[in-house]
C-alpha cells in the first residue's frame, strides 16, 4: 500500500505536493468516491482518478540511456522524427526523459515514469553538476571563455558560474575541444553560453550528470539506474 499522494506523483501528474493540493480540492477518486484525505493508503488494484481521467500505478523505473545525435528528446513526435521512446521497445512503464538534450547533442539522458523523481532533478535550483564536451568553431583560451565562470547574461538573465577546461585545440581546423560544467538546464545553454564568448559549437555531447557516466554504453544503447545511483541522484538534487 502507498499513500496517495505518493501513487499519483509517481504517475507523473504532479510533484508531491501539487498531488497534495489536488487532493485536497476534491479532484481525487478511489473507486468512485472522492477522498480529500491526505496520507489515505492505496494498493495495487484501487482504481485512483484524478480529475475523472484513471491513473496507472506502475512500479517506478528508472534508465540511463545514452542518446544519439538526430533523436527528439521526447514520447512522440508530430513530425515522425525518431523519439527515445523508440529506443526501450521491450520496457512497459510509460517512461518519459528527464529534461531534455537538443535533437543533435548526443549523450547521457534519465528515462523514468516517477514524476516525483523527475520534478525533483529538473527543479531549477538543483545543484547537479552535468558535465559536456564541445567541439567548437575558433582556438579557445583562458581569455575567451573565462567569463563563463563569472557568468554572463543570455536572454536577460545571468548564469550560474561554470567550470572550463581546454582539452585540445586544432590551429589547422581552427577548432577546439572544451569541456563545460554546468548545473542548470536552460534551452540550449551550452550553446548559447559558447556562442557568447565567440565559440560556436559544431558538436555536443553530454558526458556526466552527477556521478553518472556513459561508461559501457554505446549511442542508443541504456541500463538500469541501480538504487544507490537513485539515492544519490535524489541526494544531490536537495
Ligand atoms: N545545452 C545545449 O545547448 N544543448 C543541449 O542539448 C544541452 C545543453
Amino acid at each position: 500500500m502507498e499513500r496517495l499522494q505518493k501513487v499519483i506523483a509517481h504517475a507523473g501528474i504532479a510533484s508531491r505536493r501539487k498531488a497534495e493540493e489536488i487532493i485536497s480540492n476534491g479532484r481525487v477518486k478511489v473507486n468512485g468516491e472522492v477522498i480529500t484525505e491526505l496520507g489515505t493508503k492505496v494498493g495495487k488494484k484501487d482504481v485512483v482518478e484524478v480529475d475523472g481521467v484513471p491513473i496507472y500505478q506502475e512500479e517506478p523505473v528508472y534508465y540511463l540511456f545514452y542518446k544519439p545525435r538526430g533523436v527528439i528528446s521526447a514520447v512522440t513526435d508530430d513530425k515522425n522524427r525518431r523519439v527515445v521512446t523508440d529506443f526501450f521497445p521491450e520496457v512497459t512503464e510509460r517512461i518519459y526523459p528527464v529534461g531534455r538534450l537538443d535533437y543533435d547533442t548526443s549523450g547521457i539522458l534519465i528515462l523514468t515514469n516517477d514524476g516525483d523523481f523527475s520534478q525533483k532533478l529538473a527543479h531549477p535550483k538543483h545543484q547537479i553538476d552535468k558535465v559536456y564536451v564541445a567541439k567548437v568553431k575558433g582556438i579557445a583560451d583562458q581569455k575567451n571563455l573565462y567569463p563563463l565562470t563569472k557568468g554572463i547574461v543570455l536572454e536577460g538573465k545571468k548564469t550560474a558560474p561554470a567550470r572550463y577546461d581546454i582539452i585540445s585545440s586544432d590551429k589547422k581546423s581552427e577548432t577546439s575541444i572544451v569541456e563545460l560544467t554546468i548545473h542548470e538546464g536552460r534551452n540550449h545553454q551550452v550553446k548559447n553560453m559558447l556562442q557568447a564568448v565567440g565559440l560556436p559549437v559544431q558538436k555536443l555531447k553530454r558526458e556526466k550528470y552527477g556521478e553518472l557516466t556513459l561508461k559501457g554504453l554505446k549511442p542508443g544503447e541504456y541500463r538500469r539506474l541501480n538504487a544507490k545511483e537513485i539515492k544519490n541522484l535524489l541526494h544531490q538534487a536537495k
